[in-house]
């Protein structure tokens, strides 16, 4: 999964690891969901067992530069599966240059491989910015989100 924009700069998609736990912190950081570094193996070992289910994360010339997440669900009212995009971020530094519609791309892979019919996405009200994105990478704007945290 390469792309080369120049001689120079190339952005690759590639799994999660253990070892990316500090870049994975800070990006989930910059999304608002703030956690320190330690805690980042654990959850990638919760997701690890489950092949419907992928952390990826774009890199470009060595350095990690967004993140997104995918699950795949089996639900009753589709004939086939379908898939969630339930993180995207990219970092501060690298926005407006490509890297969340790489992102989209490569889950969206992810999803078709998977036989999915179907990529969602819910994105919080205030963030006006990820509202334009997807519409400008072909989602539309079919509902809206309803949620209750539960202690
Ligand atoms: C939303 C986000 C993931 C977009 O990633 P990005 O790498 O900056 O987006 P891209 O550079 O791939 O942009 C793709 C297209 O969307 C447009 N776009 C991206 N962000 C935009 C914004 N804030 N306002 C208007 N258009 C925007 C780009 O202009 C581009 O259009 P083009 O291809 O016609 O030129 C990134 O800004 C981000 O991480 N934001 C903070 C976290 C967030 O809101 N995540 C989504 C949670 S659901």
């Amino acid at each position: 999964m390469r792309m080369t924009r120049s001689a120079s700069v190339t952005l690759e998609v590639r799994r999660a690891e253990a070892a990316d736990a500090e870049a994975i912190a800070e990006l989930l950081g910059q999304l608002g969901y703030p956690v320190g570094t330690g805690e980042i193996p654990p959850r990638l070992d919760r997701l690890r067992n489950d092949d419907r289910t992928a952390v990826l994360l774009a890199e470009r010339d060595h350095r990690i530069v967004g993140l997104a997440t995918v699950h795949i669900l089996s639900v009753l009212n589709r004939p086939r599966d379908v898939a969630w995009l339930t993180a995207l971020v990219v970092d501060e530094s690298a926005r407006g240059s490509g890297v969340g519609r790489r992102l989209v791309d490569a889950v969206e892979r992810f999803a078709r491989e998977h036989g999915c019919e179907r990529l969602s996405v819910t994105t919080h009200e205030s963030r006006l910015g990820a509202r334009t994105f997807y519409l400008r990478i072909g989602f539309e704007a079919t509902g809206r989100r309803f949620g209750k945290e539960l202690s």
